[in-house]
């Protein structure tokens, strides 16, 4: 099996209120089809989720309750993110289902307290695909909280052990400085996590509620642990997806726990 991440900043526009970027899926879709192995797919909310949630503290939990209507509005725009990409992984041959991660998930203090396999393998087992998100979600302990992809990424690498983990991102993958704020950036073709130790912290430059690059990193290292290959590509040069999960060379970081 292979399990992949459509990143929020391919699928979306992450500074423009829900932009979601058709072509970029469409494409991504198609790339998608020629993976050598059953797929699972979890994708991001970018601006569809991160905006809304910072402006009124989402991930902070229940602190009042005009919060509510926010969460509701964003948990709305959200699965219109998800309908989205299910058309297009549809129109692209993919025989895409949707399972929301609180079907599935039930959470505490903005971590995972349990998960339920079942509905994925049943999906899986009949040969559909089965698609989850990013998401507002009920939490025994804040009241509401953000479940990210990653978030899903790492339990159902746990659960299902894939043999190859893609997170398709809008980076070649982990530089030795951020390739955003300057030139002479260069690309990581292996991080471990003694790599990880020697990067220096940058934080987000676009709303985000769900943590910092180096998080994500950490998460990652914790997946490579469950996957014979765990890997960062970039998800807006055409073909790379493809290689990915055709097996092929590709430029890509590959996270590994060393
Ligand atoms: C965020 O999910 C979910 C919400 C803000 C509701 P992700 O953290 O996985 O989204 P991206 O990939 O960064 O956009």
């Amino acid at each position: 099996m292979i399990l992949v991440k459509l990143g929020g900043s391919v699928i979306t526009d992450k500074s423009k209120l829900r932009t979601f970027r058709r072509p970029a899926c469409e494409r991504l879709a198609r790339e998608l089809k020629v993976a050598s192995a059953d797929l699972m797919l979890v994708h991001g909310a970018g601006s569809f989720g991160h905006i809304e949630a910072k402006k009124h503290s989402l991930h902070k939990g229940l602190r009042s309750e005009s919060q509510l209507a926010h969460v509701a509005s964003v948990q709305r725009d959200v699965r219109e993110l998800n309908l989205k990409v299910l058309e297009a992984l549809i129109d692209g041959g993919i025989r895409a289902v949707s399972i929301p991660p609180a079907a599935a998930t039930t959470f505490r203090a903005a971590e995972v307290n349990t998960f339920d396999r079942s509905m994925f393998q049943k999906v899986s087992d009949i040969g559909l695909t089965p698609v989850t998100f990013g998401d507002v979600v009920p939490d025994e302990s804040m009241g509401f909280s953000i479940c990210s992809g990653d978030l899903m990424m790492a339990e159902l690498a746990k659960a299902f052990r894939p043999k190859t983990v893609v997170f398709c991102a809008d980076v070649d993958g982990v530089f030795d400085r951020d390739p955003k704020r300057g030139r002479g950036a260069k690309l990581l073709p292996v991080l471990d996590r003694a790599g990880l130790r020697s990067l220096r912290r940058t934080s987000a430059k676009s709303a985000d509620v769900t943590g910092s690059m180096h998080g994500k990193l950490e998460r990652m290292l914790a997946i490579a642990e469950h996957c014979e290959k765990c890997m960062i590509v970039n998800g807006n040069v055409p073909g790379r997806l493809e290689r990915a999960v055709s097996g092929k060379e590709v430029v890509s970081t590959v996270v590994s726990p060393g």
